[in-house]
C-alpha cells in the first residue's frame, strides 16, 4: 500500500489536503493525524472493515479497545448514555482536550472491534485544528490509537508514523509536531469515584480541581498494570501491554537522593560498556553533563517538567536510531504531569526498576 501525505500547517481551517483525507476515511480508509497529545490512526468507528484494518497496521491485539474521537459534543449523545453530572463537569472543563471519559456505549453505533467486547466506549474531543476539521469533514466518530505499532512508543511527529506505517495505512496529515507530546488522561466515574485507567496530559490535581467533592483514585493507587494484584483485570486494557519501550534493555533509577541516583546510572553504563553493550543515557539537561555514554537523550528540564511530556517519545525513539542495546534512566518527580511521564517510562523499562 501505498501511504500518501498530506503537509498542513496546524492553524489552517479545512483546506483541500483535509477534505481529500476526510474522503478517504469516509470510504473506510485508514488516515494518520496530529492531536495535541500524539498522533492517531484514524479509521471510521462504524465500520468493522476499517476498524480492522488499524489493528493490522498496529499489530495491536485485539482485547485491547480503541479510543473514538468526536468533534462536536452533539456526537457524544449518539454514542453513549448520558454522562452524570460530574463527568459533564470534566467535559466543560477540558474539553476539547486530552481528557478521554469511559462512557457505557449505545448498542450499535459503532463496530463491535472498537471497544474489544467491553459494555463501554472511551471518547475524546482532541484540541488541535488539524485533527477537529478532519473529524468534522469525515462526518462519522473517529476510532483513533496513537499512530504507533504496538508496543513502540507513540508517535510525536510525522516522521514517527511513517518510520512505523509507512505502506501499511493509507494515508498521514503531517501537521508539525504534536503539543502536550504523552496521550490523553483516560478516566471512568464510577460508584462516585473518578478512577483514572491512565495517566496522561490532565493531571490528578487538575481532575481534583474540577472535582473536589469527588475522590480522584489515580492509576498509581492500583489500576496501574505494574501494581494490579493478579488475576485482575487492568480498567484500561492496553495498560496490561508492554509499551513505549526502545528496542535496548532499559533501566530506570530512582531515589531520593540525587547524586546516589547519579552514580549508580554511571556504574550501571560502566558495566554495560564492559560487557560490549553500546550504551545510552536518557536524562534531562540539568544533569546531561554528569553522565557517559555513547548516546544522551537529553529529555528537556526538570525545571519544566512540560517539556520532558513533549520530548519523552522523541528522546526514547532515539536510542533506537543510535543502535543502544543498553539504557539508563533517570527518574523524574512523579508528580502533576510526571505521573504520566513516570508511568511511560516505568513501561518502556518493562519492571527494570531500581530503587536507591
Ligand atoms: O491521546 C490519546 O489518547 C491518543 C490520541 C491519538 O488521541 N490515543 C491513544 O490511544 O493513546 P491508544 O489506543 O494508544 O490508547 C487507548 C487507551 C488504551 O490503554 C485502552 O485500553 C484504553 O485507552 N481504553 C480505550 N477504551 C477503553 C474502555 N472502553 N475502557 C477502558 N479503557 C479503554
Ligand atoms: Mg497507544
Amino acid at each position: 500500500m501505498t501511504t500518501k501525505a498530506w503537509k498542513v500547517k496546524a492553524e489552517e481551517a479545512v483546506p483541500a489536503a483535509l477534505a481529500e483525507a476526510a474522503s478517504l476515511l469516509r470510504k473506510g480508509g485508514t488516515v494518520a493525524f496530529p492531536t495535541e497529545t500524539v498522533y492517531g490512526l484514524g479509521a471510521d468507528a462504524r465500520s468493522t472493515e476499517a476498524v480492522a484494518a488499524v489493528f493490522a497496521a498496529k499489530g495491536r491485539p485485539s482485547d485491547n479497545p480503541l479510543i473514538v474521537h468526536i468533534a462536536d459534543r452533539s456526537q457524544l449523545e449518539e454514542l453513549t448514555a448520558p454522562p452524570e453530572e460530574a463527568v459533564s463537569r470534566l467535559l466543560d472543563a477540558f474539553w476539547p482536550g486530552p481528557l478521554t471519559v469511559v462512557l457505557p456505549v449505545k448498542s450499535g453505533v459503532l463496530s463491535p472491534l472498537v471497544t474489544a467486547g467491553l459494555s463501554t466506549v472511551g471518547v475524546r474531543m482532541p484540541d488541535h485544528p488539524v485533527a477537529l476539521a478532519l473529524i468534522a469533514a469525515a462526518g462519522c466518530p473517529v476510532a483513533a490509537p496513537s499512530a504507533n505499532r504496538s508496543g513502540r512508543p507513540s508517535p510525536t511527529r510525522a516522521s514517527h508514523v511513517l518510520e512505523d506505517l509507512g505502506g501499511r495505512i493509507g494515508g498521514i496529515v503531517d501537521g508539525g509536531e504534536a503539543g502536550v507530546g504523552l496521550e490523553s488522561t483516560v478516566v471512568e466515574y464510577a460508584g462516585g469515584v473518578l478512577h483514572i485507567l491512565r495517566p496522561g496530559g490532565v493531571t490528578q490535581a487538575q481532575l481534583q480541581e474540577v472535582l473536589p467533592d469527588v475522590p480522584v483514585v489515580g492509576a498509581s493507587a492500583g489500576l496501574d498494570a505494574e501494581s494490579l494484584p493478579e488475576p485482575e483485570t487492568p480498567r484500561a486494557p492496553g495498560m496490561k501491554y508492554a509499551h513505549y519501550a526502545p528496542k535496548g534493555t532499559m533501566v530506570l533509577v530512582q531515589g531520593e537522593d540525587p547524586a546516589a541516583v547519579r552514580e549508580r546510572i554511571q556504574r550501571e553504563l560502566d558495566a554495560a560498556k564492559q560487557r560490549g553493550e553500546r550504551t545510552g543515557v536518557f536524562t534531562y539537561e540539568e544533569h546531561a553533563r554528569h553522565f557517559e555514554a555513547d548516546h544522551a537523550a537529553v529529555c528537556g528540564r526538570l525545571g519544566d517538567p512540560d517539556s520532558i511530556a513533549r520530548k519523552l517519545y522523541a528522546a526514547l525513539r532515539s536510542f533506537d536510531e543510535a543502535g543502544v542495546t543498553f539504557i539508563a534512566a533517570e527518574a523524574c518527580p512523579d508528580e502533576g504531569i510526571g505521573q504520566a511521564v513516570m508511568n511511560r517510562l516505568r513501561k518502556a523499562a518493562g519492571g527494570h526498576l531500581l530503587t536507591i
